[in-house]
């Protein structure tokens, strides 16, 4: 599937983008090992969330077909999974192998997790590694997927220096504590997303946070909750960064999750020049929400500051779209993690800027955009869902038409992407070859 994309346009009106994805991994997961029922509202029916519904169900769970957004879920307690009577496949999506492996590797019984091509190539070592610690044995083939994992292992927790600053690896951590006899606690070397821990304390899990220290006891008992999953930052993302570079743009962005370790992107573009409006702030289910207010403005260049980077990074490409269309130039380092996503998304970026005309030079940590004219050209996605949605933002600044080619995972983490960005102006057309 192909996007090809007109020139110009402006970005008016006020939308919902759909639920935040790393909340509706979590919602799953918690829901299914907590007791009794839990009512999600605003999940994403996303290929990605809906693999780990799917693999859930495998392990005997009763979980409801998604409805608008509603999935009612029967938890079965922590020791209540059943064994996979098959392969568990989890598609595109790097949060559930990683956070499910940590699950599983307290389980009484063995799994096997596999994925895409995309998923095959990406680094497991960083949760094998602390879970062989804690007593898990995992088999790999070379550090990829697909995982093996032994069941009735007995685990212990541990304490975990996290090497790299990442959520998927901290909060598969903190799934094997709940299986693990006494205590698990990582360090972070820079704040991460931190659902894992709102959530499991929604569930009223205790959870203990001092400072860059996150840790539980093995155990306990998770209660079934109503969760309330608010509009995915990171999928409205490409909207704000659309709305910032049409000109006449006057677009609003309804029920934004701002969770503060997920909201980096509003402080980089603003710091770009960017007219950003939060709206009604206020707090839904231990979660911040605002309604965001996005005005066309003149950007300008930056020195992304390396701390954002863990509180943006999977915004980072829609920024550099932003960048491109920014006077001067903006240094995007630190971000090594980048390479490792759905695509090398530092490559993946570098190779579609280059092809619209944008000068840029790829840093082995980041990149360096020049601002400038955007041309048309073609733009391969590298089967990557937020590269294809970035480029299609681009198009409101190109000079001629713009092919985005393999746009099918898409539909990973926002499905309707393509009619939601007509109804408010981009001017997209699918084609189904
Ligand atoms: C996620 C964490 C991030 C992010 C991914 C979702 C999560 O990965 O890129 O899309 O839900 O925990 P890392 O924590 O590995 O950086």
């Amino acid at each position: 599937m192909h996007f090809y994309m007109e020139p110009g346009g402006k970005l008016t009106g006020r939308i919902r983008v759909p639920g935040d994805k790393s909340m509706s991994h979590r919602a799953i997961m918690l829901g299914s090992i907590a007791e009794g029922r839990t009512n999600v509202s605003g999940f994403l029916e996303g290929e990605d969330a809906l693999a780990t519904l799917a693999a859930f169900r495998e392990m005997g769970v009763e979980i409801s077909d998604p409805l608008a957004g509603e999935v009612v879920i029967e938890g079965v307690g922590l020791r209540g999974l059943r064994p996979p009577t098959r392969v568990m496949d989890v598609g595109n999506s790097g949060t559930s192998i990683r956070l499910m492996a940590g699950l599983l590797a307290g389980q009484p019984f063995d799994s096997i997790v596999t994925g895409d091509a995309s998923l095959l190539r990406r680094p497991m070592a960083r949760v094998i590694t602390p879970l062989s610690q804690m007593g898990a044995l995992i088999r790999s083939r070379e550090g990829c997927p697909p995982l093996e994992i032994e069941g009735g292992r007995a685990l212990s927790g541990i304490h975990y220096d996290l090497p790299v600053a990442s959520a998927q690896v901290k909060s598969c951590l903190l799934l094997a504590g709940l299986f693990a006899e006494g205590r698990t606690s990582v360090t972070e070397p820079a704040p991460t997303r931190d659902h894992t821990e709102r959530m499991l304390q929604g569930f009223g899990y205790e959870v203990e946070r001092d400072g860059k220290l996150i840790g539980l006891e093995g155990g306990g008992t998770l209660r079934g909750a109503n969760i309330d999953i608010p509009a995915d930052i990171s999928s409205a993302t490409f909207f704000m960064v659309g709305a910032s570079i049409a000109p006449g743009s006057d677009l609003v962005l309804e029920h934004v999750g701002m969770n503060p370790t997920r909201d980096g992107v509003v402080r980089i573009l603003r710091a770009m020049g960017a007219n950003i409006e939060l709206i009604n702030e206020r707090n839904v289910g231990g979660e911040p929400v605002a309604d965001v207010r996005v005005r066309s403005a003149n950007l300008k260049g930056i020195e992304i500051p390396e701390a954002e980077v863990p509180l943006a990074i999977d915004e980072l490409p829609a920024v550099l779209i932003a960048a491109a269309c920014a006077e001067g130039e903006t240094v995007l380092s630190g971000a090594e993690e980048l390479r490792v996503k759905e695509s090398d998304r530092i490559a993946s970026m570098a190779d579609g800027l280059t092809q619209l005309g944008i000068t840029n030079s790829v840093l082995p940590d980041g990149i360096r955009v020049v601002g400038g004219e955007l041309r048309g050209g073609v733009i391969s996605t590298h089967q990557d869902h937020r590269i294809a949605m970035s480029f299609a933002m681009a198009a409101l600044r190109a000079s001629d038409r713009i092919k985005i080619s393999d746009c099918a995972h898409v539909s990973t983490s926002f499905p309707g992407f393509a009619e939601l960005a007509v109804e408010v102006g981009l001017r997209l057309q699918v084609a189904e070859e």
